[in-house]
């Protein structure tokens, strides 16, 4: 799959997200090496520390349905700017590797690229 596809169903997960505190609505959408698709928006909570961000709504759905393995995630905001992952969805996708690819989009579907080892250099890790 292309990055760009990638990109505009994380532009589409978007429309479903839940942020009526931040009004920042974050979509996000991860390939696993198998070549599916999963789809995540950040859902808000009126306790503020218990709202999820896109990433890991879609990495927890694709992981639920079996897939550890990944070759890529795109992150879509509504910004001009390029949506860069929080520090604590960095440590969540390490979990499952730090090749993965991340497509950090803007509103226009445009890109930047980066692994997550390069998002998050010296990961914590229990087993190495
Ligand atoms: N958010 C994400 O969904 N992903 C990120 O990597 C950064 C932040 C969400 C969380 C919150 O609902 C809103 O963006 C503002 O922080």
């Amino acid at each position: 799959m292309k990055p760009e596809e990638l990109v505009q169903r994380a532009l589409k997960a978007r429309e479903k997200a839940y942020a009526p505190y931040s009004h920042f609505k974050v979509g996000a959408a991860i390939l696993s090496t198998d070549g599916e698709v999963f789809t995540g928006c950040n859902v808000e909570n009126a306790s503020y520390g218990l709202t999820v961000c896109a990433e890991r709504v879609a990495l927890f759905k694709a992981v639920t349905m079996g897939r550890r393995s990944f070759s890529a995630i795109a992150i879509a905001a509504g910004t001009s700017d390029y949506c860069s992952p929080c520090g604590a969805c960095r440590q969540v996708l390490a979990e499952f590797g730090g090749s993965t690819k991340v497509y950090m989009a803007n509103c226009k579907g445009e890109y930047r690229e980066m692994t997550v080892a390069e998002l998050l250099p010296a990961a914590f890790n229990l087993t190495k």
